[in-house]
């Protein structure tokens, strides 16, 4: 076998685990964090409650928000300065996959220097960061567990994906409670985010034993879950298994990278700033299709996940269900299926081609790929 590693956070998941953030903190030696959070998660109160428990362990905190979705360069320097001339010596994220991402990069620059542009790529971090502490309000992004951060260019308007160890938090508190207050579309949207993350870690050239039982477990939660989720904000068993699928796949993802729907996605959102979960949501089918000559046995594991009856079928049969299975659920939750409903035209796809060659994800892509393959997905998906 092969060496391999995993790394993953110390992880706090369940009903009420927002009340473990002063601790958790306090655990790590922080005297005053810097909360990174967006206004939408201030205006569900999950911040408030949060900041209660860190009064009762009498951890100080500065609380900062300015931010966007699809968080971009241009907004970092201003987190960077506060976090530093307000002495805080913890961050801690509540919030979505950006609130998290721009955590994790402003625990970069403040101890590392420079700009984040210099990071991007792998393993690129050489100082240790500051202790991070993650509540997630989202299931999706798997950042909570993750060696990623994303982050626009906004010069380029792309997306840079910068990968290390060294972005894993110390502490992921998953409180399924808190996915209540997200509305159906981002529910639906951050829900295939995670199966886009269970999928392509699952047929990553890098996946591992470890990486593949939390990847196809993702996947059957969420067949199982997703559209009950999406239908009831207040259905908390559904909450309950979202919120673990996420988790699974971000371990998945976190250790076995990702492939070309990321790669390709990452340059649609840096474009035109649509919803990461959606655009993953439009390309998978398209992308499974093509990666399936790859891996046939494994897209038949990933269509049993889904839920498809594959019984008598040859195995190329069994491995297309995958894909069919994919499109099935997309429809179910009620997502856009084609890449112009988020106003993508074809004057672009060469551009957005050339980078997604560029991008990381596509390192461990389970079939080589080429401009002329990535321009065709594209265009089929339009
Ligand atoms: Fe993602």
């Amino acid at each position: 076998m092969d060496i391999n590693k995993f790394v993953a956070p110390e992880i706090i998941f369940g009903l009420g685990a927002i009340s473990q953030a002063g601790e958790s903190l306090q655990r790590l030696g922080a005297r005053k964090a810097f909360v990174v959070t967006d206004k939408g998660v201030i205006k569900s109160r999950w911040v408030e409650k949060a900041l209660f428990h860190l009064d009762q362990a009498r951890v100080e905190y500065e609380v900062w928000s300015d931010l966007t979705t699809n968080p971009k360069d241009v907004e970092l320097k201003a987190g960077v300065e506060r976090y530093l001339s307000s002495g805080c010596d913890a961050v801690m994220a509540v919030g979505g996959g950006s609130p998290i991402d721009v955590a994790k990069a402003i625990a970069v620059i403040a101890t590392n220097g420079g700009l984040i542009h210099d990071y991007e790529g792998i393993n690129k971090i050489t100082k240790p960061l500051p202790p991070m502490v993650i509540l997630p309000t989202t299931a999706g992004s798997g950042s909570e567990v993750s060696q990623f951060a994303i982050i626009v260019d906004t010069k380029r308007k792309v997306k840079m994906t910068i990968i290390s160890k060294s972005l894993v938090p110390d502490i992921a508190l998953v409180d399924p409670v808190m996915l209540q207050t997200k509305d159906a579309r981002l529910t639906a949207a951050t829900g295939m985010d995670a199966l886009s993350h269970a999928v392509e870690s699952y047929v990553s050239l890098a996946a591992t034993p470890l990486t593949d039982i939390f990847a196809l477990n993702a996947i059957k939660l969420i067949t199982d879950n997703l559209s009950e989720s999406v239908a009831c904000s207040t259905n908390l068993k559904a909450k309950e298994s979202m919120a673990m699928a996420s988790l699974q796949a971000g371990l998945a993802f976190s250790n076995a990278i990702l492939g070309i729907t990321h790669a390709m996605t990452h340059q649609i959102d840096g474009l035109l700033d649509s919803h990461h979960g959606e655009t993953n949501a439009i390309l998978l089918p398209y992308t499974m299709e093509y990666n399936l000559i790859a891996n046939a046995d494994r897209f038949c594991n990933i269509a049993q996940a889904l839920g498809e009856d594959v019984a008598g079928l040859s195995k190329w049969k069994a491995a297309e269900k995958a894909v069919q299975g994919m499109r099935r659920l997309v429809k179910n939750i009620g997502l856009p299926k084609r890449l112009s409903d988020i106003g993508l035209d074809s004057t672009v796809i060469e551009k957005l081609a050339q980078n997604a060659l560029k991008d990381s994800c596509l390192i461990t892509n389970p079939r080589d790929t080429n401009l002329k393959d990535i321009i065709a997905i594209y265009r089929k998906a339009l």
